[in-house]
């Protein structure tokens, strides 16, 4: 038969393990790295992996010589705000003066800001900002992303985020996940009536659901914005209407949303810098992937991050996303995080690897289609400009990604060296 398109001559095939959950404990140790390896697709799907001597023999309409570089799945970032209006530098000085974080929240500023914003901004303008942050976000290697709402706090905003979401589907072949944060913030009037609050958010969910705008539900369960008790009863709602769920938790206070997320079998449980014994306990025992921002605890200057050693090794599934958000972590570069995984929550290499791929994906509930390459699946990939795959991490603030292809098709490619004009 004659393949569509046979890639080459690649000099490490990052594998991740194939399984129908996310990898626990010390199934995140293992990465079959294959070297001298080919691989053949059609229809937009992989159709053959071997080795490059047999790829010899194979005929194909398009071939790519991939010149000894390392090829892996297209990375997934499971855990971002991609649409909201503005942005917040001046926030920049706060953090430089030490004015914490909930405090900024707490004066009106911080998300509440990225609120107004994007209550002024017409769904067209949130389309093209958000645009260029997935685009920005596909050319570091990503090809299937999570986006939140969470910047409208009422129907109306809400909706717009998540219609712009659901634009960015119908436009980009990568995969997009919708999740609706409309638990993000107490908005300034509802100070006190929080309970209502969530009840207006919940009743929201009918029309989500009839215009598909999101498949998760998630609530930012923290000191100062929603309890425990507050967050239980949303989730649970959401899990009636029929809705996966996720949740932000114990980013700052440890008030007990880990071992909430595990109990309701939520998909993710993210932040969990704060996360107590028992919360990691409890994460083991579940399907619940923990997904870590270390980007994010960089961002705030806070010394202490998630306590990854003690979840891997205690047997829980690990995840690594970027939060990009305007407020507690701007960068849409997910190899950047890869890295802080390795300095800051001493994460080794194929840890890290599985972390951004098949964990990634079974974060948002894709874990049977993204994050790995095998016959029959979606031909989702990136060739990477590096000698091997320990490269990335260690080569810190900069994009590694040569080509990036989505269904086999060729989305992204790096702007030839020579680009610099010499005069
Ligand atoms: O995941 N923690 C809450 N929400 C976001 C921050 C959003 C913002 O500051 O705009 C986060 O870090
Ligand atoms: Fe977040």
């Amino acid at each position: 038969m004659t393949y569509d398109l046979l890639v080459y001559n690649i000099g490490q095939l990052i594998l991740p393990k194939c399984s129908s959950k996310p990898l626990k404990g010390d199934e995140m140790k293992e990465l079959l790295v294959k070297e001298k390896a080919a691989f053949a697709i059609s229809d937009g799907k992989v159709a053959w992996i071997g080795s490059d001597g047999d790829a010899q023999h194979l005929t194909a309409r398009e071939t790519v010589n991939v010149q000894g570089k390392v090829v892996s799945p297209g990375l997934v970032d499971p855990h971002t705000h991609l649409v909201f209006g503005g942005s917040r530098e001046h926030e920049l000085a706060l953090k430089q003066a030490g004015v914490p974080y909930l405090e900024i929240l707490a004066r009106g500023g911080g998300i509440l800001s990225s609120v107004e914003a994007t209550k002024k901004a017409t769904l067209e303008e949130l389309m093209m900002k958000a645009s260029f942050h997935l685009e920005r976000m596909i050319s570091f290697g990503v090809t299937a992303v999570e986006a939140k709402s969470g910047y409208g706090l009422d129907r109306e905003t809400e909706l717009k985020q998540l219609r712009v979401t659901k634009q960015l589907q119908e436009r980009y072949p990568v995969q997009l996940v919708s999740t609706f944060l409309g638990a993000h913030a107490v908005p300034s009037g509802y100070k006190g009536s929080e309970a209502l609050f969530l009840d207006e958010m919940i009743d929201l969910l009918d029309e989500i659901k009839e215009e598909q705008l999101a498949e998760y539900v998630d609530i930012f369960c923290e000191t100062g914005v929603f309890t425990l008790d507050q967050s239980r009863n949303f989730l649970r709602k959401a899990l009636d209407k029929g809705f996966g769920i996720k949740i932000h938790a114990d980013e700052i206070d440890p008030l007990g949303g880990t071992e909430l997320a595990a109990s309701l079998g939520a998909a993710s449980a993210d932040h969990l810098v704060a996360a107590s014994d028992h919360g990691i306990n409890s994460l083991s025992e579940s399907e619940t992937v923990a997904v870590l921002l270390p980007g994010t605890t960089f961002y705030l200057g806070k010394d202490h991050y998630a306590r990854a050693r003690e979840m891997i090794d205690g047997g829980a599934a690990v995840a690594l996303a970027t939060d990009f958000n305007p407020g507690s972590c701007v960068t849409e570069n997910l190899q950047l995080i890869m890295s802080l995984a390795a300095l800051k929550l001493k994460m080794t290499a194929e840890e890290i690897w599985n972390a951004v791929t098949v964990n990634a994906a079974f974060a948002i509930g894709k874990g049977t289609e993204a994050g790995t390459l095998e016959p029959g699946k979606q031909a989702d990939f990136v060739i990477w400009d590096v000698p091997n795959y320990l490269y990335i991490p260690y080569h810190y603030g900069v994009n590694h990604a040569e080509q990036v292809y989505c269904k086999g098709n060729k989305l992204w490619e790096r702007a030839a060296y020579g680009a610099v004009q010499l005069s």
